[in-house]
């Protein structure tokens, strides 16, 4: 039998805290304008004391299965991207699969910072294809105010924390949607997934710490303008290699769903490309960058406004640290 992945339901979850651009002006030498101007972000979302990653993740968690009409115990797959866990061990996908009452299936969490979400929808959709999972709950969520330097400008106005989630089950041949057009896969569910790493970048965005180096959790450190610049490039070349791929154009996306960093690397990625601003969905200027939980986020927002429809393609794609960019292709 061959499967392919299908995401049936989607939720999110911000923490209630909200942080304005003004409120940080107070703390460090920044101001709305430079954060707006140079970001295209408002404000963040700061967990509460005691909140933790697997906190966001579960409340993402449960309004995506909510939104599938999926019972828990249904689920055999729980994948949790995160850079920011509990604790460096266990992995903080277990306590959400413990919370969420299941009593059978697997779960681990996958590290690949901002592009955690794409690395995770292809673990994901991958283990649907061979046969091993039926229904995944995929979860990208981060804590990353723990792990910033509230000291440094450069970074503690770019991130936000958050979580978002999908639901995702094998189909065979029968779930299709919308008329056949020549040449075109009409079928719905996950079409590709790409994927790309470069460790000789490492030092372009890290955290200087680590249980094996430091023993200390550590701080963001980031040359923002080469990642800016990398970021433009790879995002532009991943978008590429993906319609490639699918024998498709710009002009079959109905929607791009991209990892929500800087508003300027969106619109330069979008230039790049030819796409009308229309059909990019954004909500980084709400919650600024959040990591691996930034797609996730953005595509419950589009699926709960009614933009994103039955047999839409989405086009999801993003960078990070590493660095590791990818994307991933997804008839709705
Ligand atoms: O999720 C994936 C990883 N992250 C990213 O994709 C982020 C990629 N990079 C960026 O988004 C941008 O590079 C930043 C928003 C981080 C910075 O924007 P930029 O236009 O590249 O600014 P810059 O780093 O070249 O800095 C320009 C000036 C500097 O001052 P001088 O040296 O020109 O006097 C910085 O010190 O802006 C200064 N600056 C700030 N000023 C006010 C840096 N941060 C701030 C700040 N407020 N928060």
């Amino acid at each position: 039998m061959q499967y392919r992945s299908i995401i049936t339901g989607c939720g999110s979850y911000l923490p209630e805290r909200v942080v304005t651009n003004a409120e940080l002006a107070e703390r460090v030498d920044t101001s709305d304008d430079w954060i707006q101007t140079r970001t295209g972000i408002k404000q963040r979302h700061i967990a509460a004391d005691g909140e933790l990653t697997s906190d966001l993740a579960l409340t993402a968690a449960e309004r995506a299965l909510a939104h599938a009409e999926v019972d828990a115990n249904e689920v055999d797959l729980v994948v949790l991207a995160t850079t920011t866990p509990d604790s460096t061990f266990p992995a903080t996908a277990t306590k959400v699969q413990f919370k969420l009452g299941m009593t059978n299936g697997a779960a681990f969490d996958v590290q690949a910072v901002c592009s955690g979400f794409v690395f995770g929808l292809a673990v994901a959709d991958n283990f649907i294809k061979a046969g091993q999972a039926k229904t995944v709950v995929l979860i990208g969520a981060e804590t990353f105010s723990r792990i910033l330097d509230w000291e440094d400008r450069g970074t503690c106005v770019l991130f936000g924390d958050g979580a978002g989630a999908v639901v995702m089950r094998a189909a065979n041949g029968a779930d299709q949607t919308g008329s056949a057009e020549a040449g075109h896969n009409r079928e719905r569910g996950v079409l590709s997934t790409h994927l790309h790493s470069d460790g000789s970048t490492n030092d372009l965005l890290y955290v200087d710490g680590g249980p094996s180096s430091t023993q200390t959790v550590g701080h963001v450190r980031m040359i923002g303008r080469e990642v800016f610049r990398n970021a433009v490039k790879n995002l532009a070349d991943i978008v590429d290699e993906t319609l490639d791929a699918n024998g498709l154009t710009m002009d079959d996306v109905d929607w791009l769903v991209p990892h929500q960093a800087n508003r300027r690397i969106l619109n330069s990625t979008a230039k790049k490309l030819g796409m009308p601003q229309e059909k990019i969905v954004v909500t980084l200027e709400r919650h600024a960058n959040t990591s691996a939980a930034s797609i996730p986020l953005a595509l419950d927002q589009a699926v709960r406004d009614g933009r994103i429809q039955k047999g839409d393609l989405v086009l999801m794609e993003a960078m990070g640290g590493g660095l590791t960019w990818g994307s991933g292709l997804v008839r709705w």
